[in-house]
């Protein structure tokens, strides 16, 4: 009989990923980009389930940074016209796994039906308690700072705020989502090292994990693999843990 493929062991509270590699999977195989994109979704699907059935309570897909507008328009358009059919086909399947549907980003700045699509699935998920699927959307890090720094300006300039009292926790409480704890494991796909602007603020001591799989490769069992890697490591926060034998 096949094994059950769970971790047995205690899982991080927010697994982030960073979905890349879908333009090479498709190249790889003289594909189109769009070819790739589409199967990206499936591997959406399979981590979103894996994850609500594990017992994570916070997944973050990185599925549009604000950056990717930069790319040509029929590529744009492409990942729209997928975003579309993934809020609409998937808002079922989300209900049944508890999934609550969340998006993170400069919203503004999407089409105003996807932002429409959007807002029903929030709406119709707002329910869900096993996971909190978060969507990177029109999202940058540095966008997301900048906006904060903004509404404290305002507090500022209104009086609402003096500049000596700043804290970085009224900086985290002025973020897209300031009910979503910080990343425990950042996983990035497709094989580079790199943070391309996704959760700057709250990746400060996220534990990282890199794999050269390419997003629409990418299922449970190189999940269940990224938590294996971050149950071995030893989070310190900056300090010393209480374990270590030269402690006096
Ligand atoms: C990730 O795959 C999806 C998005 C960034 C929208 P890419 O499209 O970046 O694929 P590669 O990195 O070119 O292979
Ligand atoms: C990061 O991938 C953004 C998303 C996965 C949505 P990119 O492919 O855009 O990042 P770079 O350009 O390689 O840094
Ligand atoms: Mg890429």
């Amino acid at each position: 009989m096949a094994q059950r493929l769970t971790p047995d062991f205690p899982v991080p509270a927010h697994v982030a990923v960073i979905m890349d590699g879908n333009g090479r999977w498709a190249g790889r195989s003289g594909l189109l980009r769009a070819r790739g994109h589409e199967e990206g979704a499936a591997a959406v699907r399979d981590v979103t389930e894996a994850a609500a059935e594990w017992g994570i309570r916070h997944l973050t897909l990185y599925a549009f940074s604000a950056e990717n507008w930069q790319r040509p328009a029929a590529e744009i358009g492409v990942l729209m016209k997928l975003l579309r059919r993934y809020l609409r086909e998937e808002r079922r399947t989300l209900l049944e796994h508890g999934v609550r549907l969340r998006a993170l980003g400069r919203l503004a700045d999407l089409p105003a039906d996807v932002r429409e699509l959007l807002a029903e699935s929030e709406q119709a998920t707002a329910g869900g308690e096993r996971c909190t699927l978060r969507l990177g959307l029109s999202y940058g890090g540095r966008q997301e700072i900048c906006d904060a720094v903004v509404r404290i300006a305002e507090d500022v300039a209104a009086g609402r705020l003096s500049p000596g009292e700043l804290t970085p926790g009224m900086i985290a409480a002025r973020l897209y989502d300031p009910g979503m704890p910080d990343p425990d494991l950042i996983i990035r796909t497709g094989g580079e090292v790199r943070l391309s602007n996704f959760l700057l603020w709250q990746s400060s001591y996220a534990e990282m994990h890199f794999t050269p799989v390419l997003w629409p490769d990418f299922r449970r069992g190189h999940l269940l693999e990224a938590l294996q890697d971050y149950h071995r490591r030893v989070r310190r926060f900056g300090r010393v843990p209480e374990s270590d034998p030269a402690v006096r």
